[in-house]
């Protein structure tokens, strides 16, 4: 099995600390949070009613969805209130001066999607 190939979403500093931002990486929309000067990515889709997690307040290691507060953990996507539900988690890291995701290719996509680029894709109904 290959590395997974890293995408850079923003430069260090880009993320305000104690904060989230939203980025589309290979057809997944991923909230980035800055927290204790690290960063965590998980799915950016509330499973609730899909509001942005990236929105949310974010506190020790939990952010609570800014429409109706479910919190999941930033370490792992788990929800607090029922650990068997889970949004997904990104490997995240720091090069030089910019912060990289790994996101799998969505099955949707294309399948060799080689491209470096950030935008998201038109085809990914997400
Ligand atoms: S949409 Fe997230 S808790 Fe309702």
């Amino acid at each position: 099995m290959s590395d997974p190939e890293f995408t850079t979403v923003a430069k260090v500093g880009a993320i305000a600390e104690g904060t989230g931002e939203t980025f589309t990486v290979n057809g997944r929309i991923v909230a980035v949070f800055c927290e204790k000067g690290s960063y965590q990515a998980i799915d950016d889709f509330c499973p609730h009613m899909g509001a942005s997690l990236a929105a949310g307040y974010l506190e020790d290691g939990v952010v609570a969805c800014p429409w109706h507060a479910w919190r999941f953990r930033t370490c792992d996507g788990t929800w607090c209130d029922n650990p068997t539900l889970k949004v997904d988690t990104f490997p995240v890291r720091v090069v030089d001066d910019e912060i990289q995701v790994a996101v799998p290719p969505t099955e949707s996509g294309s399948p060799d999607s080689d491209n470096s680029s950030t935008d998201a894709d038109p085809s990914d109904p997400a």
